[in-house]
């Protein structure tokens, strides 16, 4: 069984919904639902015009972070009703159990939809979670658009955790993976790949045990 993170960046493009590349992921979902018993879904673009303007209007992080989280649920609601089978959707996750089939976005303040895609991982009892966003995976330098530049395929906690250690956990944040998600993989042992999700046939792929992206292990 396993959990998938749906990342904002996935659902537009160029501030507007990707409406065929949020069809077709659905159908993929829909087809391999038997075996997907959680998906998690981000805020993207919404969540960060959300955030601009709160931020304008002198809001302070916490307010930020709701505001963000907002976007998210209404992410997950809307690709909810497009999946064949409806998934149970949640604005936390204290009533999960093992087994459960959920749909989510964020929780509370201070991370991100990756550490609640771990967080569900752990309540319904999957080993895995896979994240589709606009990038392929993790490089070895912090600035992936660097020429010498090489994705990683498979990344320790600590690999990681060096190459994020100077980005910003503020709100609307824009980071490969977020802190409290990593240190929560070394803690409860749940690996998390990490792939170009803007094509559906990655997800296809990743679904088949195919490697795709960075996985990143405990
Ligand atoms: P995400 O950063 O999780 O959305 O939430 P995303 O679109 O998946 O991001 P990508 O695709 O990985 O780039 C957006 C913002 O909502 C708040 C944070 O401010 C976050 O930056 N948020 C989200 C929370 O405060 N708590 C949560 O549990 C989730």
């Amino acid at each position: 069984m396993t959990v998938l993170k749906l990342g904002g960046s996935v659902i537009f493009e160029d501030n507007r919904i990707a409406s065929e590349r949020v069809l077709e992921i659905v159908q993929v979902i829909s087809d391999h639902s038997s075996t997907i018993n959680g998906i998690v879904v981000g805020g993207g673009d919404l969540a960060r015009q959300y955030i601009r303007v709160g931020k304008n209007r002198g809001l302070n992080s916490d307010e930020l972070d709701w505001m963000g989280i907002n976007a998210t649920h209404s992410n997950a609601k809307f690709v909810n009703q497009l999946l064949d089978e409806e998934y149970e959707f949640l604005s936390e996750l204290a009533d999960v159990n093992r087994g459960d089939d959920i749909i989510t976005g964020g929780t509370k303040p201070g991370h991100t939809t990756d550490a609640v895609s771990v967080m569900l991982a752990e309540k319904v009892g999957s080993d895995n979670v896979y994240s589709l966003s606009d990038i392929d995976g993790i490089y070895d330098t912090r600035d992936c658009s660097l020429e010498d530049a090489d994705r990683i395929d498979s990344a320790t906690v600590g690999d990681v955790k060096k190459i994020i250690r100077d980005q910003s956990d503020s709100p609307g944040r824009s980071i490969p993976i977020d802190r409290v998600a990593v240190d929560r993989i070394a803690n409860t042992g749940i690996t998390f790949t990490m792939f170009d999700g803007t094509s559906s046939e990655n997800l296809e792929n990743v679904l088949k045990g195919v490697s795709v992206g960075t996985t990143i292990n405990p």
